[in-house]
C-alpha cells in the first residue's frame, strides 16, 4: 500500500522592524499564528535585540510550548557598542538598509530556514522586505505597527504635497489641513506626523513614509493593530488603497484572553511584556499602597526623548499638581546625559511624591486600580494599552505617528488631552490636574464604550477575531 505524505504546514517568517513597540505586537501576532496549531512560525529578530529579548524576559520558556515556532537572527549592520539611542536612528536605517537587506535576501533566497517559507509578514516600514520577497517569489503581507490614522495621513504626503501644504508656508502650526480626506474638520499643522514640519522634502524620514505608502498597496494584504469599530471611517479610506485589511487588534487583549482561555483553571494572567529593558517590578508594590486612581504614570515609551529643561518643567508642574506619580526615566532618554546627576538630584527631592524606575512592566501599571491617569508620548501601543485600562491621558507626542494619535485621543475619541508642542510647568500642573479631577471620568466613560467594543471584537464572532481567522486561512492557503 502507498503511504501518502501528509502536506508540509504553512511557514510565516515574521520580519519586525527592530524597535520595542513593533516587536512587541509581532510578537504577539506571531503567538496567535502558533495558537492555530498547523503553522510554522520563524521571528527574525536582530542579534542585538534578540540577545536583550533573552536577557530581559521569559519569551524563550513561553515559546517552547510551541514546537512549531523558531527565532533566527540577522544583524543590523551596526557594533555591538553602538547606543542605538533615537538621536542616532540614522544609523539604524543606515545599517537596515545597506546590511539586514542583503543579508535576508541571502537567507531567503538561499533557504537558510530549517522549513521553506511560504509566506512573509514584515513591518510596513521595510520597504525592501517586498522587492526581495517577490524576487524569490514568497508572498508577503506588510503589518503596518503604527496607527491606521496616523498611517492615513502617510499615505495623504504626496496629495499635501501637490495642494501646496506642506512644506508650511509661514509658521502657523494651527492652520488647518484640507488634504488628509477625513480629517478636514479637525486636523491642523501641528497635528500631522512630525516629519511633515520639515522645509526638504528629500529629507529621510519623509521619503521613507512615502516609500513605505508605494509599497505598501503592493502587497498581499495589511495588518493592523485596531479593531474595526475604534477606527471604522480611516479604514474606509485605507481600504480604498489596500482592499486587503486585517485589523485583527488590540493584540496585547487578545492574547491575554486567548492565555485566560488556556489556563481557564488558574487566574487570568497577563501576557508577557517582550521587553528590551530590565522591569522594575518594584513600582508595583509601591502602586499596592496608594488610594485608588490616585497616581499619574509617566512614561514616553522606548524611543522619544526629553531636554533637560523639559524635564525640569515636567518635574514642576508634576510637583506643583500634588499628584502621585510613577515615572519611567528610560536610560538614554535625556538629551545630554553629561547632566544625569542634576536630574538624579532633582527626582531625589520629589522622592516622598511618587516612584522612579528606568522601565516598568506597563501593561501591569495601567491595569492596577491605583492608576488614574497617563502622561504619554501617543505611541501606538501605548494608547492601546490606555485605552484598553480605561486610563484618561494626557498627551506629549514626539514624532512620526505620536502627533496624529494624540490629536485622535481629544478630538475623535475624546480620552485625553493633547499637550503637544507645550512643555511648560504651568500647563502640565492644570492638565494634570483636570485629568485627575474633573476631566477623568468624562474620559474613562467614552473608553469603557470603545473598550466594550474592543472586548466584543475579541469575541467568538466579533470582527478581530474573524479578521484573524481570514488572515490565518490565507496564510494556510499560499504556496510558494
Ligand atoms: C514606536 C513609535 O514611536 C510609535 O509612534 C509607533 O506608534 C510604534 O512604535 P514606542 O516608543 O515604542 O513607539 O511606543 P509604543 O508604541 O507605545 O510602544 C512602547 C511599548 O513599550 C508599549 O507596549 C509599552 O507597554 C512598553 N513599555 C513602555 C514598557 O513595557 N515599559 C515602559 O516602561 C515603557
Amino acid at each position: 500500500m502507498e503511504h501518502q505524505i501528509p502536506p508540509s504546514p504553512p511557514h510565516v517568517l515574521i520580519f519586525p522592524l527592530p524597535l520595542q513597540g513593533p516587536i512587541k505586537c509581532m510578537l504577539k501576532l506571531a503567538e496567535l499564528l502558533c495558537i492555530s496549531g498547523d503553522i510554522d512560525v520563524t521571528f527574525l529578530n536582530t542579534q542585538h535585540n534578540h540577545r536583550r529579548l533573552l536577557q530581559y524576559t521569559a519569551v524563550e520558556s513561553r515559546f517552547s510550548a510551541y514546537p512549531q515556532f523558531r527565532f533566527q537572527t540577522v544583524s543590523d549592520g551596526l557594533p555591538d557598542d553602538h547606543p542605538r539611542s533615537t538621536d542616532r536612528l540614522g544609523d539604524l536605517l543606515k545599517g537596515l538598509w545597506t546590511v539586514t537587506h542583503p543579508n535576508f535576501k541571502e537567507m531567503l533566497s538561499s533557504g537558510s530556514f530549517d522549513r521553506p517559507v511560504t509566506c512573509v509578514i514584515a513591518d510596513g516600514a521595510l520597504t525592501f522586505a517586498l522587492d526581495v520577497a517577490e524576487e524569490v517569489g514568497i508572498p508577503l503581507i506588510y503589518f503596518e505597527t503604527i496607527s491606521p490614522c496616523g498611517l492615513w495621513t502617510y499615505f495623504c504626503v504626496q496629495k499635501l504635497i501637490d495642494a501646496g501644504e506642506i512644506p508650511f508656508q509661514g509658521d502657523d502650526l494651527d492652520a488647518p489641513i484640507q488634504s488628509v480626506p477625513g480629517m478636514e474638520d479637525f486636523l491642523r499643522r501641528r497635528d500631522l506626523p512630525s516629519f511633515c514640519r520639515t522645509t526638504d522634502l528629500n529629507d529621510p524620514i519623509i521619503q521613507l513614509a512615502m516609500g513605505e505608502c508605494r509599497q505598501v498597496p503592493r502587497s498581499r494584504g495589511l495588518i493592523l493593530n485596531t479593531f474595526e469599530e475604534l477606527d471604522r471611517p480611516v479604514l474606509s479610506h485605507l481600504r480604498s488603497l489596500c482592499p486587503n485589511l486585517y485589523p485583527v487588534g488590540p493584540l496585547h487583549t487578545h492574547l491575554v484572553k486567548k492565555t485566560r482561555l488556556e489556563i481557564e483553571s488558574t487566574p487570568p494572567q497577563r501576557a508577557s511584556s517582550d521587553s528590551l529593558w530590565q522591569e522594575d517590578k518594584s513600582c508595583i508594590t509601591w502602586l499596592d499602597k496608594q488610594p485608588l486612581r490616585s497616581v499619574i504614570y509617566i512614561s514616553i515609551g522606548s524611543l522619544a526623548m526629553m531636554t533637560m529643561e523639559q524635564l525640569v518643567e515636567f518635574w514642576h508642574g508634576l510637583v506643583n499638581s500634588g499628584v502621585q506619580f510613577l515615572w519611567v526615566r528610560r536610560p538614554n532618554s535625556i538629551v545630554g546625559e553629561d547632566l544625569a546627576g542634576q536630574i538624579e538630584e532633582l527626582l531625589e527631592a520629589t522622592k516622598e511624591r511618587g516612584c522612579l524606575v528606568s522601565w516598568a512592566p506597563q501593561e501591569e501599571v495601567l491595569a492596577h486600580p491605583a492608576i488614574g491617569g497617563f502622561l504619554t508620548h501617543s505611541g501606538w501601543n501605548s494608547t492601546l494599552e490606555s485605552l484598553m485600562e480605561g486610563v484618561p491621558m494626557v498627551c506629549w507626542p514626539y514624532f512620526v505617528d505620536q502627533h496624529v494619535n494624540s490629536r485622535f485621543v481629544s478630538e475623535v475619541w475624546k480620552i485625553g488631552i493633547d499637550m503637544k508642542d507645550t512643555c511648560d510647568r504651568v500647563v502640565i500642573e492644570k492638565m494634570i490636574k483636570d485629568l485627575m479631577d474633573v476631566k477623568g471620568d468624562e474620559f474613562r466613560q467614552s473608553m469603557d464604550w470603545l473598550s466594550k467594543f474592543a472586548r466584543e471584537s475579541l469575541s467568538v464572532g466579533g470582527s478581530s477575531v474573524c479578521n484573524l481567522n481570514r488572515l490565518i486561512e490565507d496564510i494556510r492557503a499560499m504556496k510558494v
